[in-house]
């Protein structure tokens, strides 16, 4: 799953970095696949009047045919200044081709300078400038245009003396000069034509119309008016028209456009006499620019052809000029057509563009899915795989199970009918040694004991396979109770009965009491005989001695329930539940148990579909709760009411109820103590009576063993492991580290037969471990051969003292001597060093060092004293030159006489002699 994942994010990647190539790819094929465009630059006058609007948009017609041609028109709007600045603009661009129309000559020249000087290709179309410095000039013939429009008067008039007016044009641009130099160089040509008045206009109509006004209230009407340009020529007319002297001037313009107030349209009106035509030359700038660019040579002067026209040839012009201007307006409408299609080209190249784009990312993730899909398919196969082989492994698992099942089954089987064979023998034995008891003269009369011991034994093992086949009936639920009518104050009384031999004998205030008259249950009486049987011992099993128990019975509407409480040790609340599972048992209960009892109590209670509960304050409640009448047993074989006998009741087993017994004399008044602790009564009982004869026994349950121990300091410790208070390994440890103690020989005698335990012994200090069922006589041969070695070790400290003393000591008892040494050398000398004094340096007591010395020399502390001063009495003599007195109170005898005798009784020789 995660390798498929892993897989599917790194494909996604891949599938991401392929389209960002393609994408990456068809840009740069874009761009590749541009053409290189050329930036033309326009620096126009002015847009005021409709011959500028025309020079541009035939410009704009032109470019439009070109796309490798970008047109940049900016409008001076008749500032020169601002012309200027819009020429350096186009220069910072970086145009590739500059065209101006200058508004003035002078001022416009060093801009175009510049341009030229910076290498950009400059054309000056229309007005020109100071100089020549530039690449090529457009634009008609300004000197032949006034030459012609001289020409026209000189032709329309011979004779009389004919008066002209000329309205000039900016004075400061080119087309004025040329255009009043080549009218005067026609009207000079004739004597009878003269130019009377000059008014300088500055091209636009406004310019005219005061001037004019002013001198034609000074003169009379001219012939002639001839204006620079058509606006002017139509302020003139509208001066004349004023003064109602229109119709004896004829007035003469120039540009001669096409169109709404055009120089054609006001001839054709007969406002203007004539107009002579003056091309914008827009289209032809964008041609020669392109030359330029197209790296051909071009001429320096382009010079645009003018005509007259005149009533004469108007209509000829109109026409022309319209079909012109009617193609100019296809060619703009094809073009728009075309830029359409372009536009439409380019959004679907565009559009095929992303649809490759996307197909590409279709097929990337048409490839990434497949190999994803195969990916998934193969991990679905080796999944499958992996499946197939947990499902082969489960099966074998269960069929293993099974079989397992089954062996347990058969081998549970097998320990249940081995338990039955158990029954018979064990009856057989019971009932043959209660024969055996009551027959006289059979020679067991010494044997009481064993006998009784025999007999509750087996009795307690009989019950014990008892419980043990209940439990395996209940768990293969093959038990059905046989309920039978039965009043429980009857049943109860019996049982109380058993019971109460051994209430008196421990003795424990036992009592039965109940307000309940007749309580009718119906019950099998073998499973409840049980049920209070088990909870009755337990209660005796766990109540001290004087304390209580006690059973009562209540009554409800619908059920009688039994108590029985105790005044015993009581169960902790977290374990109430805990106790009727089978196989386990309280954690303050350290008697023996099967951990049954509850179990099979509370099923055979269940059965009855009644209830039982503990509860647990100043000793432990049992309840039962029966219900009254049938009905709820409707489904068992009910018998009706019948004499209660003692087959309803099993046999009470107690192994104590003959008298316990404190340990004999022994016969010999030296024999060694041994401490046997163990809280079955029977076993200490019976080790009691065994080694009672030949030893001291005393005996401890489990609690206050230590304290017993050190009391006593006997000469071997018989000890069990489970026991009430401290464990046996506990104990060990205990005594074999205590100085008062540790010298003791430590037998282990438990149940507990692994090995786990039996290293945990050793390693506490135990001499000996011995396991139950133990023989008697190896039990018996274990204490003497322990007695034994604590014999030869203390011949081994009593000789070889002087040994001991300097040896590196291991174990606690040589560090025990070489200290006791120690400080009865280091006062020697001092007459009043006493037994007590030396018990209080080694922190014992007088009766445990007394206790301690004999175990391990064999003699008493004061004997010993005595031996070390006369040792070191025998040392002086040799070797000192002291006298007998002097060695007599170095050594503490309080006189020389005294320590002669003491010598002589050690050595039977006497210090003098001894000395020789
Ligand atoms: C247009 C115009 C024309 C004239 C030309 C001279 O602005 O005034 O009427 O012929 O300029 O440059």
């Amino acid at each position: 799953m995660n390798n498929a994942f892993f897989l599917y994010k790194l494909d996604l990647k891949n599938i991401f970095i392929g389209v960002f190539f393609t994408l990456f790819l068809v840009s740069c094929n874009t761009s590749e696949s541009r053409e290189e465009v050329y930036k033309i630059g326009f620096a126009q006058a002015m847009t005021t009047d409709n011959w500028r609007r025309d020079m541009n948009k035939s410009m704009q017609v032109e470019a439009s045919m070109h796309p490798e041609l970008s047109l940049k028109i900016k409008d001076a709007n008749n500032d020169v200044q601002r012309q200027i600045k819009q020429i350096e603009g186009f220069i910072n661009d970086g145009v590739d081709v500059l065209i101006v129309s200058p508004i003035q000559s002078v001022p416009i020249t060093p801009a175009i300078e510049k341009a030229m000087n910076t290498g950009i290709p400059v054309i000056v179309i229309d007005r020109k400038i100071q100089n020549s410095n530039y690449t090529a000039y457009l634009g008609a013939d300004n000197f032949d245009i006034g030459n012609q429009a001289a020409k026209y008067i000189i032709t329309s008039k011979s004779s009389e003396i004919v008066h002209i007016v000329e309205i000039t044009g900016d004075p400061g641009s080119s087309p004025a000069q040329e255009r009043t130099h080549g009218f005067n160089n026609g009207i000079n040509s004739k004597s009878n034509f003269t130019v009377t008045q000059q008014i300088n206009g500055n091209w636009e109509k406004k310019s005219v119309i005061t001037k004019l006004t002013n001198l034609l209230d000074t003169i009379a009407p001219p012939d002639f008016i001839f204006a620079h340009n058509d606006r002017m020529a139509l302020g003139a007319w509208e001066v004349a028209k004023k003064k109602k002297i229109n119709s004896q001037i004829k007035i003469i313009g120039v540009d001669g456009l096409f169109g709404p107030n055009g120089g054609i349209q006001l001839v054709k009106e007969g406002i203007l006499s004539a107009t002579i035509l003056y091309p914008t030359g827009g289209a032809e700038a964008m041609k020669l620019s392109k030359r330029i660019l197209d790296g051909e040579s071009v001429s320096k002067n382009n010079i645009l052809k003018s005509v007259v026209i005149d009533s004469v040839n108007v209509d000829i012009m109109q026409n022309q000029f319209d079909k012109i201007n009617q193609q100019q307006n296809d060619i703009a409408l094809q073009q728009g057509v075309i830029n359409q299609q372009i536009d439409t080209y380019n959004s679907q190249n565009n559009l095929i563009k992303i649809m490759l784009c996307l197909l590409c990312i279709l097929l990337i993730l048409v490839i990434g899915t497949i190999y994803l899909v195969y990916r998934l398919k193969k991990s679905k196969h080796h999944l499958e795989r992996n499946n197939q082989q947990i499902i082969s492994q489960r099966n074998q698992i269960e069929n293993f199970a099974k079989k397992l099942e089954k062996y347990n089954e058969e081998k549970i089987n097998f320990f249940t009918s081995l338990s039955h064979e158990f029954k018979t023998p064990l009856t057989l034995i019971t009932s043959s040694i209660e024969s055996i008891a009551t027959k006289t003269g059979t020679g067991l009369q010494g044997y009481e004991y064993e006998r009784k011991l025999i007999l509750n034994n087996s009795k307690r093992l009989l019950r014990l396979i008892n419980e043990l086949l209940d439990f395996r009936k209940l768990d293969a639920n093959s038990f059905s109770p046989k309920p039978v009518k039965t009043n429980l104050k009857q049943f109860l009384e019996v049982i109380y009965e058993d019971f109460n031999n051994e209430a008196l004998r421990k003795p424990i205030n036992f009592e039965f009491t109940t307000n309940v008259k007749k309580p009718i249950v119906y019950i099998d009486r073998l499973m409840m005989d049980k049920v209070f049987f088990n909870i009755l011992s337990n209660a005796f099993k766990f109540t001290p001695q004087n304390g209580n128990i006690r059973i009562t019975i209540t009554e409800t509407d619908e059920t009688y329930e039994v108590s029985v409480k105790d005044s015993g040790i009581g169960i902790p609340k977290e374990e109430y539940e805990k106790i009727f599972n089978p196989f386990t048992q309280a954690k303050n209960n350290t008697k023996n148990s099967s951990g049954l009892g509850l179990y099979i109590t509370r099923k055979f209670v269940e059965l009855h579909k009644g209830q039982i509960s503990v509860n647990s304050h100043k000793g432990t409640e049992f309840k039962i709760t029966l219900l009254k009448g049938k009905k709820h047993l409707e489904e068992f074989e009910l018998s009706e009411f019948s004499e209660i006998t003692d087959c309803d009741h099993q046999v009470l087993e107690f192994t104590s109820d003959f008298e316990i017994i404190d340990s004999p004399i022994p016969v010999d008044e030296q024999a060694e103590h041994i401490l046997i602790i163990e809280d079955n009564t029977d076993l200490s009982q019976l080790l009691i009576r065994k080694l009672g004869q030949d030893y001291f026994v005393h005996l401890s349950d489990g609690t206050q063993a230590l304290q017993k121990a050190f009391q006593i300091i006997p000469d071997i410790i018989i000890c069990d492991i489970n026991l009430p208070e401290r464990s046996g390994f506990e104990l060990c440890k205990n005594l074999k580290t205590d100085l008062r103690t540790s010298h003791i020989p430590i037998l282990i005698l438990t149940a507990l037969s692994d090995q786990a335990s039996r290293i945990k012994a050793l390693q506490a200090g135990a001499d000996i471990y011995l396991t139950k069922p133990f023989i008697f006589d190896v039990l018996e041969k274990s204490i003497s051969s322990l007695l034994y070695n604590r014999e030869k070790l203390r011949y081994y400290y009593t000789h070889k003292l002087g040994e001991v003393k300097d040896e590196k000591f291991d174990s606690s008892e040589q560090h025990f001597l070489k200290d006791l040494n120690t400080y009865i050398e280091a006062n020697l000398n001092n007459p009043s060093f006493s037994v007590e004094d030396l018990a209080k340096q080694l922190h014992i007591s007088r009766v445990q060092l007394y206790r301690k010395v004999k175990a391990l020399l064999g003699i008493s502390v004061s004997e010993y004293i005595n031996t070390q001063r006369l040792e070191k009495a025998k040392y002086l003599l040799q070797t000192s030159t002291l006298n007998i007195s002097e060695i007599a109170y170095q050594l503490g005898y309080s006189s020389p006489g005294y320590f002669s005798t003491t010598f002589k009784n050690k050595y039977g020789v006497s210090p003098r002699i001894f000395k020789k």
